[in-house]
């Protein structure tokens, strides 16, 4: 059944697009999977979208592109927009009219943070900031020209890979005697490589399975509490100090907990996620051997 799927991955230098790559090569050697990024396949493109999928006969579309600066999205609204939620309505525009499914990732950031238990797929959203709105337009743009679409939303992504919060933190290590990380703001870090997997679930299922799911990895923390974990877990000694989210302004203002409920992918796909914990130890020892 798999020798009919071929697949388009937009975004494929990204943290997800790259781990995307590695677990389709592992795992699924033989799929047609065709992989392309912003200089291959820019998603603003409609008419460069439609030719790549009529051309390769794509049968599902992986949309792993985004506008991830989350501060610099406050200033740059119509880049961000055009990226996220208008780039989105082409690819629908393009899966729907050439029977192709789609895949499209989304964020903890289309919800507020003002819950106190963890947000499930029909929870009202209410973004509080640019790339929060941008992303939700996506969803309904998605939602309303593709109803069969499949949408995950994910939070605190991570890898070996481009910028993330792991990485940063390896970096202040190397320059600072002490490190500052804001201690009231909840989620759960998500190790894009998990991410990737369970993507390829869905993507492979004998039933496609469409719909809004959560998906992080298990277990809940604020960014200093995975902050410790990290330099814990790396061996490193620097000190880490936590402090409230008014003592480090950003740009874009961000939700206070934003923490999935993720019942409904473990139920759809029959898995078990791994604790954050032992993701961040695999991420770390392979940035390790990387370095
Ligand atoms: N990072 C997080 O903490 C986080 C949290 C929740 C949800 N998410 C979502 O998870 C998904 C994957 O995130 P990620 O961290 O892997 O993102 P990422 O590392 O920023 O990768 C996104 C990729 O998309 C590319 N891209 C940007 N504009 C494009 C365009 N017009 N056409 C084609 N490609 C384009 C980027 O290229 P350039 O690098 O050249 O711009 C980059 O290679 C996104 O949908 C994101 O919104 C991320």
């Amino acid at each position: 059944m798999n020798n009919n799927i071929r697949v388009l991955v937009t975004g494929c230098n990204g943290q997800l697009g790259k781990e995307l790559q590695i677990q389709f090569k592992e795992t699924m050697p033989s799929l047609n999977v065709i992989y392309t990024d912003i200089d291959t396949l820019d998603i603003t493109d409609c008419s460069a979208v439609e030719r790549v999928v009529i051309d390769n006969e794509i049968t599902h579309i992986i949309n792993c592109a985004a506008y991830t600066d989350v501060d610099k999205a406050e200033e740059e609204k119509a880049l961000s927009a055009a990226i996220n939620s208008n780039a989105v309505s082409n690819l629908a525009h393009v899966a729907f009219a050439n029977d192709a499914k789609i895949l499209h990732i989304s964020t903890d950031y289309v919800f507020d943070g003002t819950a106190h238990l963890p947000y499930n797929e029909a929870d009202k959203v209410n973004p509080k900031n640019q790339y929060g709105v941008t992303k939700r337009l996506g969803e309904t743009q998605l939602i309303g020209h593709c109803p069969e679409c499949i949408i995950i939303r994910t939070s605190w992504l991570y890898s070996p890979f481009g910028k993330n919060f792991v990485k940063t933190m390896f970096r202040l290590a190397a320059t600072k005697s002490e490190v500052n990380v804001v201690s009231d703001q909840i989620g759960s870090p998500t190790y894009a490589s998990d991410l990737a997997k369970v993507i390829i679930k869905f993507v492979t299922a004998r039933q496609w399975a469409s719909g809004i799911y959560h998906y992080s990895n298990e277990g809940v923390c604020s960014w200093y509490d995975f902050a410790k974990a990290i330099f814990r877990i790396a061996g490193i000694h620097t000190k880490i100090n936590p402090i409230p989210t008014r003592d480090y302004p950003t740009v874009a203002s961000r939700p206070a907990y934003s923490v999935l409920d993720k019942s409904k992918i473990k139920a759809t796909l029959g898995i078990t996620i791994p604790h954050w914990e032992d993701s961040l130890i695999e991420c770390i020892e392979r940035l390790k051997q990387m370095s």
